[in-house]
This record gives structure tokens, sequence and C-alpha cells, in this order.
């Protein structure tokens, strides 16, 4: 329970934003999970000037105090944070009327931001990054306590613009227009490798936002558990029999990490015998003790038995293996385990300082190594993933289905000379996840990762969503297209099984993946909800980025667009435009997140539902619009599922007039002369 003093103290103290007396130098927190040190990058003068950069935020009388202090952190962290101006309240998602505003758009935006700093949902809480080790929600403290302040002052006649983190200002503007228009990371292309991220956060004038921590929108885990479950689920029924099912099948993977984490929970909704090898002992350890996998195993000789006792009596099982994958792999391989669907989840987008740890080396060993020889370890990787590889080849050779996590896996190990190549150029002889299984069964029909909160706060009004999610898509599904169906029930499942699983972490939400009519027709009867009083406060509907429209991203998101298109971003940059003037209630677009800086342009949402009539009429144009942007451009890349969902799409919406693409037949490329 909130005290009304707690509550008129914590107002005072958002509407006061930068203190007007300087606060308390605090010591730095030790218990917590600090972010790791950044690359020492700037020269002296860069160093004045990030120095200087920072000190704009404060009063000239403090600037002596500030200036050596500021200094220190960019030494000794590589970025200046700010810690001496960490507000003291307690950090986490408040029901709505606990935050000053003059409009409830502005409290709900303050409550999504909360959460994601939230030390029981943010990775690294005391440097504003909410997950994947740079995810930031802000560059440093000032901001966050400028940004607040100016929610607290908006009215519906002015628009806050945040340039990576930095609240630019208020304008005016009008009601119908976004509160809130964020960008993060937009570069000029030509500076956009990994060391001019670290030179332009690090002189605070840029900062890689992810794409869910830079938005405000991320919601714990149950997102990557949802996501992962529909790759899983989808993965057994391409290689199962009809009417067959997962039990006593195995899936074999690794990562047991802050996203691969979610495997062996996902394999034990989907009904699988999950395999998961992790080399840090501590995050196997944590998982299991989350209940994320259900037994923990250190030993090869014990696996090997528990497999084939788990395989002989068809069980669903998760294990969770402290071990090198590559060793698993070449162990199953021996010992003649049929493994059904294989994939890895360790950090390869970063291979060469511990997102990946090579066989042969223990996990000290290799921390070692990174420090010591970087030179060698970069050597043994390559050694290892060669040897992966080979196994992997070998299981697939036997009928494994296998596929890359988007994790960059079949890209480093091509870079290392391992066999992963097809038979036609440029082309990996196993596909990315989104290749085969998301993108056709998913994004290319609209279905993507929906998600709302509860801005009251209340677990009875997230029950009560739920219920109208069930009952939304089960009069859907009634007229579906066969087509549809099997995605519609997978939901229907979920949602029915949400609050069963267990998921929810900081802000009362849920994640569901639905296609453009599901989304509307789900959001239009919160709505209504809200207006009737079933639901006691209003809702914030928003995304992850990855998903149908809003990412540009040639080795994940748009993986399975093939007319080259793929390395262009105007999908992202049309959607952002386009959601911000059909209504969203704030709109973000970034560069970088999942595949890293430079590889990436994504984009999303934020949109407040209080059962207006407005409401409902900025979601039904937003919400069309968010999703049938990206089918569009997947049909006219040819993807037959896409073609198929647009077509129908118009021959419902009469005002939607997409261009469709004329299809070649193939003799008549081939027989052209050259
Ligand atoms: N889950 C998803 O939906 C999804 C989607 C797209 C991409 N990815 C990618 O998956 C990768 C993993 O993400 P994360 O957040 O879990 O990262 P993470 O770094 O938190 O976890 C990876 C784990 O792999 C372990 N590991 C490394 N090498 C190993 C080895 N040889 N054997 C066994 N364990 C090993 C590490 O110790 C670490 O715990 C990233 O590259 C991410 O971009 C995940």
């Amino acid at each position: 329970m909130i005290s009304s003093k707690n509550t008129t103290t914590f107002k005072k103290e958002i509407a006061q934003g930068i203190p007007t007396e300087l606060p308390e130098k605090r010591a730095y927190p030790t218990g917590v999970n600090r972010a790791p040190r950044r690359k020492d990058i700037l020269n002296i003068e860069e160093k004045k000037l990030a120095v200087q950069n920072a000190l704009r935020y404060f009063p000239e009388q403090w600037h002596k105090d500030l200036a050596q202090e500021f200094l220190d952190e960019l030494n000794t962290f590589g970025r200046i944070y700010m810690y001496r101006f960490k507000p003291a309240y307690k950090m986490y998602a408040r029901p709505i009327d606990a935050y000053p505003a003059k409009t409830n758009k502005a409290a709900a935006i303050m409550l999504m931001i909360q959460n994601n700093l939230d030390p029981a949902v943010a990775q690294h809480p005391e440097e504003l990054i909410t997950y994947g080790g740079n995810g930031a929600v802000f560059q440093n403290w000032a901001q966050y306590l400028l940004t607040m302040k100016y929610l607290s002052e908006m009215t519906e006649d002015q628009t806050l613009h945040m340039y990576s983190g930095h609240p630019m200002g208020l304008f005016p503007s009008n009601k119908d227009a976004p509160r809130v228009i964020v960008t993060n990371g937009m570069m000029i292309p030509n500076y956009s490798k990994p060391d001019d991220l670290e030179k332009f956060n690090a002189l605070g004038v840029t900062q890689y936002g992810q794409m869910t921590a830079g938005s405000y929108m991320y919601i714990g885990p149950q997102g990557i558990v949802h996501g992962t479950t529909i790759t899983l689920m989808n993965a057994f029924r391409k290689i199962l029999k009809k009417g067959e099912d997962a039990k006593g099948k195995v899936f074999l993977t690794s990562g047991l990490g802050g996203m691969s984490g979610a495997q062996p929970k996902a394999g034990d909704i989907t009904g699988c015998i999950t395999v998961c090898a992790e080399v840090n002992e501590k995050a196997a350890v944590k998982r299991h003790e989350q209940g994320w996998a259900s037994i923990i195993i250190t030993d090869m000789e014990a696996l090997v038995k528990r497999v084939k006792q788990a395989q002989e009596n068809s069980e669903i099982l998760s294990i969770a293996f402290h071990g090198n994958i590559v060793d698993v792999w070449e162990k199953f391989d021996e010992e003649n385990i049929f493994v059904h669907v294989g994939s890895d989840q360790t950090s390869l987008h970063n291979p060469w300082s511990g997102g990946y740890y090579p066989a042969g080396l223990n996990f000290e060993e290799a921390n070692e190594l990174i420090r010591t020889d970087p030179e060698l370890f970069k050597q043994k990787v390559q050694e290892s993933l060669r040897r992966q590889a080979k196994s992997i080849n070998n299981h697939a050779a036997k009928g494994t289905y296998f596929f890359d996590y988007g994790n960059a896996f079949l890209l480093e190990a091509s870079r290392a000379g391992a066999e992963v190549m097809g038979s036609k150029e440029n082309q990996f002889r196993y596909p990315t996840y989104v290749q085969d299984i998301l993108g056709p069964m998913c994004f290319d029909y609209g279905f993507g990762p929906f998600r709302w909160v509860c801005t009251s706060g209340d677990p009875k009004d997230l029950d009560k969503s739920d219920q109208i999610a069930v009952e939304v898509l089960t009069e859907i599904r009634s007229t579906a297209p066969e087509e549809i169906q099997l995605q519609m029930n997978d939901n229907i499942i979920w949602i029915k099984n949400a609050k069963k699983n267990k998921l929810v972490v900081g802000s009362q939400a849920r994640i569901l993946y639905a296609d453009a009519e599901g989304r509307a027709k789900i959001a239009a009867a919160f709505n209504n909800a809200i207006a009737q009083g079933h639901i006691s406060a209003p809702i914030v509907l928003g995304r992850d980025h990855h998903d149908v429209s809003g990412t540009d991203s040639p080795f994940r998101e748009t993986s399975n667009i093939y007319d080259g298109s793929q390395f262009t971003a105007d999908m992202a940059i049309h959607n952002v435009i386009g959601d911000s003037f059909r209504g969203a209630t704030w709109v973000s677009i970034h560069n970088g997140g999942g595949v890293g800086w430079g590889e990436v342009i994504n984009g999303g949402f934020g949109m407040v539902l209080d059962g207006s009539g407005e409401a409902e009429a900025r979601l039904k144009s937003m919400l069309f619009y968010d999703v049938n942007n990206g089918i569009a451009r997947r049909s006219w890349a040819r993807n037959k599922e896409a073609l198929f969902a647009i077509k129908r799409e118009m021959s419902r919406s009469p005002d939607l007039n997409v261009t469709l693409p004329n299809l070649v037949e193939e003799d008549v490329l081939n027989e052209l002369k050259f």
C-alpha cells in the first residue's frame, strides 16, 4: 500500500526535475548487477567535450564540484551516468494515479519508463540499461529527471521530442499528435560502425536503445518465452507427421542467458525434451532455481542416460546442462541420440569477448584467455565453431532439423571456415528462424508480438483483459480461413494458459501474437471495457519492434525477404511516420537492437486506451496500418503468405489499395541470353 504522504513526496520530486540543491554524492552500489565497463575510447580533448556536454544539464555554480566527478566516472566506467542524481524513491511502475500529470497519456508514459528501470525488470538499473547489455532508456540520470518533469507538465497540445535519451523539450502540437517522439542512435550512415557508437555514446550525444528499452515498452521475460514457444512449436510441426506430438523428442540447443534462458520453458510448453547447454554455472543454476528448466545435470554420462530414458518413456522434460554445447552435439552423435530439432543461442553477435565460449576450455579459463591472449581466444572460438558445425552436419545427415536463432551462428561459423554454406551462392545450408518459421508462418500473415499493460497495476484488470482476448480470438477463429487456423489456435491456447505460466514481472502486462484483425478487435474490446468500468484504468498498447512491419534487419526480421530489399530500411521508417499521424501516443525509431549497431533499423509505438471515442478511432486507424504496412511490403517481395493476407485485407477494406507484384515464370528468366 502506498501512503498518501509518499505519493505527495513522489509527485513533488517528479515535478521538480533536476533538484534545486546539489544532492549528496552517492557511493556506487555493490550488490546490484552493474553494466560492464565500456571501452576507454575518447582522447583528452574528447573527454573534455564529454564533461562539458554533461555539465550543460546543471547550473554553473555546481560545475566545479561535478566536473572532476564526471571525468572520474568516464575514466572508470567509460560513460558518465551521473549516479549522484539517481532519485532516492523506489523505481517501479506505480498505478497510473500516482503520477503527477495533466494528461493520462503522459502519466502512462511515466509508468512505462519506470517499469523499464525497475530493478526487478532491468538488467543494469544503475546505468539505466533495461536489457541486452546496452539497451538504454536514458544515457544518464539528468535525462531521466528532466524527462519526467516535462511529462508532468505536458498538456494535450504539446509533444516531447527525445533525442537518444535527451529530452530536447516540449514543442507546441495538437491533441491528435503523438505526445512523445523518440529516436535512438540515429546516425549519418557512414558513422554507424561499432566504434562510432562507443565514441558518440561516451560523448553523451547518442545511445543504443535496443528495441523496447529505449522506447519504454519492455515487459520482462514473457515476451521472449512467447516468441520462443511459437518458434519451437512450429519447428516441430515442420518435421512431425500429422497428429504426432513432440513428447519424447529431443530439442538440443545452448544458452541459458537473457533471451536464451527462455528455451527450456518454451520446450516444456511445446511438450518435448529440451537439452540446453550452458557453460556459465551461475546462469545454469539461476534458470533451474527459477523453475525455467526442470532439472540440472553437470555430468555428460548422466545426461546421456537421462535423455535416453526420457526418449524411451516419451517424457516432457527440460534439462539445463552445465557444459559446452559442442561436447553435447559430438557426444549425442557418438551415442546415436536422435535430435529432432536443433538450434543455438550463444551470443555469437559478440564472438570475441564472451558471447561464445570455445570447447576445450572451462568458463574461467576462457575468460582469462580473453584478457591475456585475445588472438589465441579468437582462434579457439573459430576452431570450436568448425567442430560444432561438423557435428551438426552429422546430425542433419541423420534427419535433424537445425535452424539459426538470429544469433549469427551461421555467419560466424562461415567466417571460421566451417562447412555451413548451401548449394546456392551466398546462402547457408540451414535456415534462420525467421526464414523458415516466424516469417512465413507469422509475420507474412500479420501475426506478431502485440502486448498491453494495465495501468491500474491491478492483476484483476489483467485477468479481465485475458478473458476479453480469449473471447475475441475465439470469435475471429470461427470464420478465419484455413491458412491461419493454426496460428489462431496457438494464440488462444497461449492466452488461456498465460496466467498459469506466471510470467508477469514488473507491470501487469501481457503479450499475445495476433494479426491486424485480432489486434484491432482486442483493442476495441478493451477500450469498451474501460468505458464501461469493467477494466478500472487505461490500458497501454504496444508491441515488440521484432514484428511484421517495425523492423528492417536483413539477417533477422526481414531475412525472408528475397527481392534485394532486405538491405533497405524504408518499411521501418514508413511505419514510424505512418503510426505517428494515425494516432499513436508515442512512437520511436532506433538504429541497432538485437543484431547490433548499424545492422538494423527498428521502431515501435505506444498507445493509451482510455475508453474514449477518440481512442477507438485512433486504434482502428493506427493498428490497421501498423500491421498492413509490413504485409504490403512482404507481398511486394513476392512472399506468397503475405500476398494471400494483403489480398484478403483488400477484399474487406475498400480504402486499402496496395500495389501487387506480377509474378514471372521461371522459364522467362532461364531463357534470357546474357
Ligand atoms: N530468443 C530470441 O527470441 C532471440 C531472437 C533473436 C536473436 N537472439 C539471439 O540469441 C543470442 C542469445 O541471447 P541472450 O540474451 O540469451 O544472450 P546471453 O549472452 O545472455 O546468453 C548466451 C549464453 O550462452 C552461453 N554460452 C556461450 N557459449 C557457449 C557454449 N559454447 N556452450 C554453452 N553455452 C555457451 C553464455 O554463457 C551465455 O549465458 C543473441 O545473439 C541474441 O541476439 C535471440
